[in-house]
Order: structure tokens, then C-alpha cells, then sequence
């Protein structure tokens, strides 16, 4: 039956959706527009009137921008239209963990399940993603058993019985690790060092926009921002800052065809002035680049 359920998600979604369905069986996702960079809810109400049973997969913080996909309304689109709502909060979903940045969040409650992922907000090596859901019914096909691993007797003398609690069943420990994470810094702290990486993101795109050879495009809404020198190749400027090992700097490409530069700040402890010989060296780069072509 899952054939018949069609995928949907925003322009602004990370490729892995597209694999997640291709690896399900599933068709090719319907891909919505956006507002900005967030996926529109009102595009979402035309699509969701045609395709059928659907599973809409919204963003929390998207990879190229760090935006926020607007979840409460999303949420409404979605009941309205019977379909499932999955949030892919890799990225943002951390922020639940500060009072402060919570609200950017509204309406993720009503997701059906929220992917997030400690290798951002959470300071992890990767892997350390989570996958939650709302109705703890919707996993119950985890619970199997499976004589080598959780025989009855075995629990019932004390084993730890992990089946049901991952989706792969070989695995290194992850959850451990993220498990000290939060217990050692707890909801607060965690909380406190994402504010910081935010507060920090703000000081550096002033810096960026106060700049005479940088272009800022848009605040941040968490720690990412998108930049550009205002002259030269952007994309040869990145090459160039990496190919010499001085920086290895993000990039994105917008519409229309766009190349931007990409910072996402995920150092609690960095101050706004750690980032300002980047900002210098990616001006410098880029105007040397443009007296050579000249
Ligand atoms: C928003 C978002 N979702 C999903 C992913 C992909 O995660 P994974 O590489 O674990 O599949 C990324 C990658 O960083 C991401 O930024």
C-alpha cells in the first residue's frame, strides 16, 4: 500500500528525502516552492489537494540557509488534508533546548515524527542522529525478538533488550554518546551554548555587512549565513582559499543560479573576532582573484 503514498517536501530540502524514498519503494518526491527560503504553506494546500495519501517531510533549520520551515502552519495544511507531517530537524531542533530560540520551533509538536541530529547543536561526531515520533505505536514493529539477541529468559534475568530501540540493529554505540552529552550539560546548559553559537552568528554577519568587500545575504535565523565577496568568482574564491589549505569554506547556490559562501557557527566559545581574519582573507583572496583576470 505504501506505493500509493507519495513523499513531499520543499525546494528547500535535503537530498536525502529524494534517497529516503527512492530507498523505501517509494516514488520520487513532489517538490514544493518556497517563500524565501522556507517552503510554502500555501503551495504545500495546492499540492496536497492532488497527490493522494502523502507524507510531507518540512525542514528545521535547512542545510544551505539554516532556515526554519513554517511547522504550525504546515501542520494545519496537513491535517486539513489527512497527511502525515515529518520534520527533518537535523539542524534546528536543538534549539528546543533554549528557552530563548524555542519559539523559532512553533508547531513542531505536531509532526508525527522529527528527525534530529547532535552533529551540529550538540558538538557529536557524526553518526548522532535521532528519530522520534509522537505516537509510540508508530514503532512498534521494532519490537521483535530475536532468539540470539533478546531471548525472553535473557531479559527477564536482566539482559539490556536494545532491539526495539534502534532501526539498525548493528551499530556502533551513538546513543552513548549522545546520552553523556545531554546529561553531562543537561537542557540548560545545552540550551546556553546554542544561544551562544546564535548570538555569535548575529556579531558576525554585522561584521560581514559592516565589511567594504563582503555582501551578507539575510540575517541568520540560527548559526548559518550565506556571503560574498562583492567582486571575483565567488566559487573560485573558495576553491582558491582551499586549494592553498588557508580555509575550507561552505558554499550554496541559490536561485537564480547564485553562488554563495556558507558559515555555519557551531563553536559555543569562538567570539565574533575569531571570525574576523576569515572575513578579511576571503575579501583579500577575492580582490587579488579580480586583479589577475583584470
Ligand atoms: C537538514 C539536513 N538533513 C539531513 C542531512 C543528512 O543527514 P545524513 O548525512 O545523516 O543522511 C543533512 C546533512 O548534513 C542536513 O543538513
Amino acid at each position: 500500500k505504501h506505493q500509493n503514498v507519495r513523499p513531499v517536501c520543499g525546494r528547500n530540502a535535503h537530498h536525502s528525502v529524494a534517497r529516503a524514498a527512492w530507498l523505501l519503494g517509494l516514488p520520487a518526491p513532489v517538490v514544493v516552492g518556497c517563500e524565501g527560503e522556507r517552503m510554502s504553506a500555501e503551495a504545500l494546500g495546492e499540492v496536497l489537494r492532488t497527490t493522494g495519501p502523502a507524507v510531507v517531510v518540512a525542514t528545521a533549520g535547512t542545510t544551505d540557509t539554516g532556515d526554519i520551515d513554517p511547522l504550525r502552519e504546515i501542520a494545519r495544511v496537513c491535517r486539513e488534508h489527512g497527511a502525515r507531517l515529518h520534520v527533518d530537524a537535523s539542524y534546528g531542533g536543538l534549539a528546543l533546548c533554549s528557552a530563548r530560540l524555542r519559539p523559532l520551533l512553533d508547531g513542531l509538536a505536531e509532526a508525527d515524527s522529527v528527525a534530529l541530529d547532535l552533529h551540529k547543536f550538540g558538538w557529536q561526531p557524526i553518526a548522532s542522529g535521532l528519530f522520534a515520533v509522537r505516537d509510540a505505536a508508530d514503532l512498534a514493529a521494532l519490537n521483535v525478538q530475536a532468539e540470539y539477541l533478546n531471548a525472553d529468559d535473557d531479559t527477564e534475568a536482566g539482559l539490556p533488550d536494545l532491539l526495539g530501540r534502534s532501526i539498525r540493529t548493528s551499530r556502533r554505540p551513538d546513543a552513548f554518546r549522545m546520552a553523556v552529552t545531554m546529561r553531562a550539560l543537561g537542557l540548560h546548559g545545552m540550551g546556553e551554548l546554542i544561544e551562544r553559537c546564535c548570538a555569535t552568528a548575529r556579531e558576525v554577519a554585522d561584521a560581514i555587512r559592516r565589511h567594504p568587500g563582503l555582501e551578507l545575504r539575510g540575517e541568520p535565523t540560527l548559526s548559518t549565513m550565506l556571503f560574498r565577496p562583492v567582486s571575483g568568482d565567488v566559487a573560485e574564491v573558495r576553491r582558491a582559499l582551499l586549494e592553498s589549505g588557508t580555509a575550507i569554506i561552505g558554499r550554496a547556490t541559490l536561485p537564480p543560479g547564485e553562488v554563495w559562501l556558507k558559515l555555519t557557527l557551531l563553536h559555543p566559545h569562538a567570539t565574533a573576532a575569531d571570525y574576523q581574519g576569515l572575513l578579511d582573507t576571503v575579501a583579500a583572496t577575492a580582490r587579488a582573484g579580480a586583479a589577475i583576470a583584470s
